[in-house]
C-alpha cells in the first residue's frame, strides 16, 4: 500500500550519496593541480598571535612553547593571551613568560564570556601586520606559521588556515579528516574554501581592521572570517604546507557534544554567509558546500524514513545494506557526520551557544 514511497525514498538515497561523491572527486581533481600562484619570500612581517583561553591550565604551557618553537624570528612575534579563565591559566601564562623572557607576551583579562568576544578584545592590543588566531588545544608543525605568512604575502590572499590532523583521535575522526583535508585544499586551489579552522587562522592586519574584527553573532568565527574576506574580494585558503595538530576528546559523550557544537556553529556561518557577496568562482563552491552541510543530511534521514515506511522488500533491503555498510569506516564517518550536522542545526533553535562549556581533550 505504501510502496509509492519506495521511489521517492530511493531517489533521495541516491541523491544523498551521489552529490557528495561527485563533489569529492571534483575536489580531488582540483587538489591534484598546481597552485598556479607562488608565495614570495619577503622580510618576515610582524605577527600578532592571539590565543583565547578559557580554563586551559593543562595545555597552555605546552601551547606557548609550541609557538616559541616555530621557525620564525622571535622578535617578529607577539603573543596576546585573551583570558576569561576561572582556573590558574593566567598564572601559568605569567610563569611561561618569566621562563621565556625573550618572548613578547601580553596577557589581557576578558570579563565577558565567549571566544569571539575575547578575540575582538585582543584585537585592540594588536601591533602586528598579520593577525593569527590559535586555539589552545592545537599544536603547529614547525613551519606552519612561516608558511602561512608566506601565503599571505600574495596580494589576492586575505586569510590562510591549516589542514588538520587529530593527535589522539579515533580512526573515525582520522578518516573523516583525511577526506576533509583534500576537499579544503582542492577548493583552495580552485578559488577559496568556505571552511577555516581556529587552530590556525592567519589574516592580513589591514583586512581585519577594515572588517572591524570578528562578527559577534556567529560561533564559527574562523569560517565566517574567511567568508567576509572573500566578500571583500580576497581569497581564503587552506594550503597543504600549513599543518595543525588537534587534540580530540576521548570520552564519547564529550566527543558528540564537541562535534555537534562545531556543526552548530558551522551552520550559522553558512546561513549567514548566504547573503554575502561572492565572486562567481566561489559561488559554486559555496552553494554546494551549503547544500552538503545544511540540506543533504536531512535528505538521508528522509530517504531512510520513506524506505522503511514503504515496507517494500527493496526499500528494506536498501536500508539493511546501508546498515551493513556502516562497518566500512569512511561510510560510518560520513553517517556520523550527517547526524552531527542535523543535531547541530537543531541546537540552533535553542540558542547560538556563543559561549560554551569546556570539553576535556587530550
Ligand atoms: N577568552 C576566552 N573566553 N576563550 C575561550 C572561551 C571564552 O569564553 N571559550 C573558549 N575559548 C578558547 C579556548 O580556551 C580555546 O583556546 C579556543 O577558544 C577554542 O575553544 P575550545 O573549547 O577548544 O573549542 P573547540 O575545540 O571545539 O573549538 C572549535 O570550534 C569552535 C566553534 O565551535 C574551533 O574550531 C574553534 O576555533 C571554533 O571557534
Ligand atoms: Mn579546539
Amino acid at each position: 500500500m505504501l510502496t509509492i514511497l519506495l521511489y521517492p525514498g530511493l531517489i533521495l538515497a541516491i541523491l544523498h550519496v551521489a552529490a557528495p561523491l561527485l563533489y569529492y572527486y571534483r575536489a580531488l581533481r582540483w587538489a591534484k593541480r598546481p597552485w598556479g600562484i607562488n608565495p614570495i619570500d619577503v622580510d618576515p612581517p610582524r605577527v600578532s598571535i592571539i590565543v583565547p583561553t578559557y580554563n586551559e591550565a593543562d595545555l597552555i604551557y605546552g601551547k606557548l612553547s609550541n609557538i616559541a618553537s616555530q621557525d620564525y624570528p622571535r622578535d617578529r612575534i607577539e603573543v596576546i593571551v585573551a583570558d576569561s579563565s576561572t582556573d590558574n591559566t593566567p598564572k601559568i601564562v605569567e610563569e611561561w613568560a618569566r621562563d621565556n623572557s625573550l618572548f613578547k607576551v601580553k596577557l589581557i583579562k576578558v570579563e565577558e564570556r565567549g571566544k569571539v568576544n575575547a578575540l575582538n578584545e585582543a584585537l585592540r592590543h594588536v601591533e602586528g601586520d598579520v593577525v593569527v588566531v590559535t586555539d589552545v588545544d592545537s599544536l603547529w608543525e614547525r613551519n606552519s606559521l612561516k608558511n602561512a605568512v608566506r601565503w599571505l604575502s600574495i596580494p589576492s590572499i586575505g586569510v590562510v588556515s591549516c589542514v588538520k590532523r587529530p593527535i589522539n583521535g579515533s580512526s573515525v575522526e582520522e578518516t573523516y579528516r583525511d577526506l576533509y583535508n583534500i576537499i579544503r585544499v582542492g577548493e583552495s586551489k580552485a578559488y577559496s574554501t568556505p571552511i577555516m579552522h581556529g587552530e590556525l587562522l592567519a589574516i592580513k592586519g589591514g583586512l581585519i581592521r577594515e572588517l572591524n574584527g570578528f562578527a559577534r553573532d556567529v560561533g564559527a568565527d574562523d569560517s565566517y572570517m574567511g567568508l567576509l574576506a572573500i566578500s571583500r574580494g580576497f581569497r581564503a585558503i587552506v594550503p597543504e604546507d600549513v599543518v595543525c595538530l588537534e587534540y580530540v576528546p576521548r570520552n564519547i559523550i564529550d566527543y558528540v557534544k564537541w562535534r555537534a557544537r562545531r556543526s552548530q556553529h558551522l551552520a550559522q556561518s553558512f546561513i549567514k554567509g548566504i547573503r554575502l557577496s561572492k565572486p562567481r568562482g566561489f559561488s559554486k563552491i559555496f552553494n554546494i558546500e551549503a547544500y552538503l552541510h545544511l540540506i543533504n543530511p536531512w535528505i538521508l534521514l528522509a530517504s531512510v524514513v520513506l524506505l522503511v515506511l514503504s515496507r517494500s522488500i527493496i526499500g528494506l533491503a536498501v536500508v539493511s545494506a546501508g546498515l551493513i555498510t556502516l562497518a566500512w569506516r569512511p561510510f560510518r564517518a560520513w553517517v556520523i557526520q550527517q547526524f552531527m550536522l542535523m543535531y547541530g542545526m537543531l541546537r540552533n533553535v535553542k540558542g547560538r551557544e556563543l559561549a560554551w562549556e569546556k570539553v576535556r581533550k587530550g
